[in-house]
């Protein structure tokens, strides 16, 4: 999926004086006809790939933090050591060089490549109280990260992935954006190839898990006999929440969540129809780009006044609206459905919208019938501590149904973001072998309407003030959410590296601090340099 680099800066495999690159400095170069970022550290000069192995977003424009540089795009964080991808959404490692000294130069020689799964993830794990069998429900974002990530750890025992969707694991975020406006082919959507899994021996089994024994340590699924387990993961993620307004549910109303949901509404719309959406959740207007990106005509309906405005404040959701606006999107705010028929939508004001198609974007309930089932303490998610652990020990949950101790917001919370859920996964993987690694991670998730992606840092469900800096309109933004003096959570559209800024921020200080993150008028070892 990553997109192609072109070559640019000087020729590193040629060399360059060592004397122009300053401590803590990248430079984005080429090497034997690849781009390279070369970075130096104090006296130490490393080489990795220059280009991220999620979507293809550029390392040199990305953060450096310690010996590891953040993907400007989405957050991912690499080695500048190893390429190891060190935090999702990156799976892959990206290439290593070997960067030599020769007098007052250095010169980039050899590329090293390894496989994703190597056994090269950095962590330090019980090796004597290793599980020999490990089971995940779920095989989305959190449940495959963390199969990845088991290996990647050097574990050697079994791993079985139970999943009831036949065509999991694959690229969800996908499904409203790119995938559902035509513009990105097929073979985007797996998380891996074909037999991937079965030649890192992570068995993938299909069927829905029924039920949990936690005191017989074994997981049901229907008609196969029941699998043991030392180690469970639970992530078994969301359901769309259903309208439950008379018609909704005739054939021509969709709702997304699965690689089917998205098919089944791309084989259904055709140019020129009309479509109605009804949630202006980030999905709900995802769909309502894409389904413009196929020329329908579309109608998005929502209960509140400014579309996102609950997430992203009035600054933002006033933009949002305009956006899809300018782009032939009509909303229809401050208004619900009463009743869907077999070619319009009735609003409760008594107006009628034509309508083809329905897709229904109203949010989502976590799955927590197993946990529920099992007896495992839930609070609006399956309770677990800050190692992830569910009230059972051995017992672990990951992304959407975990609610965790957040250090960042000193809040018990749980988030719906595809970062999140892989980060989870993974931080639950290396628990699950014995690291007690907290889940301290500053949430993370990007949204994107036609051509602005919006990025998102923190996590604010109130906040008492809002600190805009520049202008959305512009496509030059950042918004901070503050609690006090604290940045709760910060907003940006095309600020890539105060995004990343702010994250580190709410790393090292909880967000503390002056809402002028990412300025450099901050911080303390280890410092980003830009
Ligand atoms: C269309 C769409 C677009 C999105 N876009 C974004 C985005 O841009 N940015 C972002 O941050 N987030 C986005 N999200 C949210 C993100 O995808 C989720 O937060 C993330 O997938 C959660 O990961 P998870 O592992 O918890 O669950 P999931 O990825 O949902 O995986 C759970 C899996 O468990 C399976 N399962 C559940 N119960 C059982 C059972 N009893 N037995 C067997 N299998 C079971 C399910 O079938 C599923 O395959 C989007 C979601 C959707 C639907
Ligand atoms: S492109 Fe780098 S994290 Fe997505």
């Amino acid at each position: 999926m990553a997109e192609q680099t072109q070559l640019s800066g000087p020729d590193l495999g040629a060399g360059i004086d060592a004397a122009t690159l300053a401590d803590g400095a990248t430079l984005l170069g080429h090497a034997h006809g690849e781009p390279v970022l070369l970075a130096r550290i104090g006296n130490e000069f490393l080489a990795i790939g220059a280009t991220c192995s999620h979507y293809g977003g550029p390392l040199a424009e990305g953060v450096v933090v310690g010996d590891t540089v953040r993907c400007p795009w989405h957050h991912a964080c690499f080695s500048l050591r190893t390429g190891e991808a060190l935090r999702a959404p990156a799976l892959n490692p990206v290439a290593s060089w070997t960067v030599e000294r020769r007098g007052e130069s250095v010169v980039v020689t050899n590329k090293a490549e390894r496989d994703p799964l190597s056994a090269t993830y950095p962590v330090t794990v019980d090796r004597g109280a290793m599980p020999n069998d490990v089971v995940i429900v779920g095989a989305g974002a959190a449940g495959t990260a963390a199969a990845e990530m088991l290996r990647r750890c050097a574990y050697d025992g079994r791993i079985t992935v139970i999943d009831d969707d036949t065509g999991s694991p694959y690229d969800r975020p996908n499904l409203s954006k790119d995938y559902l406006a035509g513009n990105a082919p097929e073979e985007w959507i797996p998380i891996r190839p074909e037999g991937f899994y079965a030649e890192h021996r992570v068995d993938i089994v299909r069927g829905r898990v029924s039920s949990v024994d936690v005191n017989a340590k074994t997981v049901s699924v229907a008609g196969q006999p029941p699998r043991r387990y030392d180690a469970l993961l639970l992530a078994t993620g969301s359901d769309p929440i259903h309208l439950g307004i008379p018609g909704d549910d005739q054939p021509h109303v969709h709702y997304l969540r699965s690689l089917a949901d998205s098919r089944s509404i791309i084989a259904a719309v055709k140019d020129g129809q009309r479509a109605v959406v009804v949630g202006a959740s980030f999905i709900g207007l995802e769909v309502a780009a894409s389904l413009r990106a196929r020329n329908l005509l579309v109608d998005v309906v929502a209960p509140e006044k400014l579309p996102l405005e609950r997430v992203m404040g009035e600054h933002l959701g006033a933009f949002i609206q305009s956006l899809h606006e300018s782009k032939g999107v009509t909303f229809h705010l401050g208004r619900k459905p009463r009743r869907i028929d077999a070619s319009s939508v009735t609003l409760d004001d008594g107006a009628q919208l034509p309508a083809d198609i329905v897709v229904i974007g109203v949010g989502v309930r976590p799955r927590l019938d197993l946990a529920e089932k099992a007896g495992l303490a839930i609070d609006r998610g399956v309770s677990v501590n800050e190692w992830l652990e569910a009230s059972v020990p051995g017992v672990y949950a990951a992304g959407d149904i975990a609610r965790w101790p957040d250090p960042h917001t000193g809040d018990r919370i749980r988030v719906e973001h595809w970062v999140v859920a892989e980060r989870q996964g993974q931080v639950a993987a290396r628990n699950i072998l014995g690291a007690r690694e907290r889940f301290d991670q500053v949430p993370f998730f990007w949204s994107a309407h036609y051509d602005v992606s919006i990025n998102y840092v923190g996590h604010a469900e109130k906040w008492d003030r809002v600190v805009v800096d520049g202008d959305a309109a512009n496509r030059d933004v950042v918004v901070r959410f503050m609690r006090g003096d604290k940045a709760l959570a910060v907003a940006s559209i095309f600020r890539d590296k105060e995004s990343l800024n702010a994250e580190i921020e709410m790393e090292r200080f909880g967000g503390r601090g002056t809402g002028e993150e990412g300025r450099g008028n901050a911080g303390s070892e280890p410092r980003p340099s830009s």
